[in-house]
């Protein structure tokens, strides 16, 4: 398995960055990215260096990282550098073309990983002091711009920035919108089976909020007054804080830091306070989503709903409501850990995207941060879970998670194949001791 892994991330590199998926997803994409780094770092600490390099050398000038970089022309994948044209806001990258919104700000806690996998640590610290800046301004570009509230969290503006792309809660959303009928060839859909993907009306609505922005030159303040999807989102918000948490322990190891430390902790603190405020529901023992523009909470449970615990942000009581949430209603015998959206939903689908699949990076962040909380059943049965479909259906992007579907091989794996988080993500959990 591992030496598979290690096949696809080498096919996958492409001169200074890797590809998630040839065809499907040809460029480089910022979660991704920081994902396969932490596989790169077990084989080859050059190449993961490079690809976070590569990564923030497309930075903004006013601290966004994008979420995809546009290093080459290709004619696979739809939108494009041309639809997005982030040339439009004066301060985006002159070097390269990008689009116009962020992802999951992973690069924080991907460069912690990469100290802690390295076995040079004076190598590797010296690399990270070279890059920690770059982080440390995303993180302020995200909470000078994306928090107008100044409450500790920040928004996204579209689907497409959650990483979750067509998850059930978005719904609500779309269904407020009026979008008109683009016109456009779908290039996902000739690799992969539409069944998988988002709808074509979805994707009308995820280009209207790409036109809004557009209308407003990807300006912040500007698309925070008009973006018809606006939302705080629990996984980039936990993402951000164990980013944060990440810059923290980081920073300390790095001379004269004092002050970035300082302003790093004043985040932490009121951000994990607001959440649990905010982002916890009583009710439901599970965090959800606010949607800023409707002023209301999104009171659905997702994979995204656990994810704080990889941050620490549930308190012991939270952690315990939590787990016995997953265990109760994701993980009977009939489940493979973790679906992507709550199986006793009748908006569940097993084969559709962020919909009802397991997706291995969502899985990853459960394991290590049930670990921490020291809960050791759970986090094993979630590498288990993990490395038993992977090993049965191969490196694909995301996976059935209904266990009676498995009785024909390689039949339930979705999405692309020979996926780079996928075999990176792998490549780290069978590295552990
Ligand atoms: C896609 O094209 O489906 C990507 O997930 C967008 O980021």
């Amino acid at each position: 398995m591992k030496s598979k892994a290690i096949e696809i991330l080498n096919n996958n590199w492409r001169n200074g960055f890797t590809v998630p998926s040839e065809n499907l997803y040809p460029f480089q994409w910022k979660w991704d990215s920081g994902f396969t780094a932490i596989g790169l770092a077990h084989f080859n600490m050059g190449r993961a260096k490079k690809e976070i390099s590569t990564l923030l050398d497309a930075q903004w000038e006013n601290g966004l990282i994008p979420h995809i970089i546009f290093h080459t022309k290709s004619d696979t994948y739809f939108p494009g550098a041309d639809f997005h044209c982030s040339n439009l806001h004066p301060k985006a990258s002159k070097k390269y073309k990008s689009t116009g919104m962020s992802q999951p700000p992973v690069t924080g806690f991907v460069l912690q990983e990469l100290y802690r996998i390295s076995k040079d640590k004076t190598a590797i610290l010296q690399y990270i002091e070279s890059v920690i800046d770059k982080v440390y301004k995303n993180h302020n570009y995200l909470y000078e711009n994306r928090d107008p509230k100044n409450e500790g969290l920040v928004y996204i503006y579209h689907n497409w920035e959650s990483g979750t792309d067509n998850s059930p809660v978005w719904d609500t959303i779309f269904e407020r919108m009026d979008s008109p009928e683009f016109k456009f060839n779908r290039k996902d859909t000739l690799h992969v089976d539409a069944s998988q993907r988002p709808s074509h009306q979805e994707y009308n609505h995820y280009l209207q909020i790409i036109e809004i922005a557009k209308k407003y030159a990807y300006d912040d303040a500007k698309i925070a007054k008009h973006s018809p999807f606006l939302v705080q989102d629990p996984l980039f918000n936990t993402v951000l804080i164990k980013s944060n948490e990440s810059l923290i322990k980081l920073y300390k190891l790095i001379p004269n830091s004092e002050k970035k430390i300082k302003q790093l902790k004043n985040w932490q603190n009121k951000a994990i306070n607001r959440f649990n405020e905010k982002l916890y529901n009583q009710e439901l023992k599970a965090y959800i989503y606010y949607d800023l523009r409707a002023d209301k909470a999104i009171k659905e449970i997702t994979s995204s709903s656990f994810a704080p615990i990889f941050a620490k942000i549930p308190s012991k009581k939270q952690v315990e409501e939590l787990t016995q949430n997953l265990m109760q209603n994701f993980a009977s015998d009939d489940y493979y850990l973790c679906a992507s959206y709550n199986p006793k939903s009748s908006k569940f689908n097993p084969k559709k995207y962020w919909r009802g699949p397991v997706w291995v990076n969502l899985n990853w962040m459960l394991y290590k941060g049930l670990k921490e909380y020291g809960y050791q059943e759970i986090a094993s049965q979630i590498k288990k879970d993990t490395l038993e479909i992977v090993q049965q259906e191969g490196f694909y992007e995301y996976f059935d998670p209904r266990k009676k579907e498995y009785t024909k091989p390689r039949s339930k794996a979705y999405g692309g194949e020979n996926f780079s988080w996928t075999a990176a993500l792998v490549l780290d959990l069978l590295n552990e001791n």
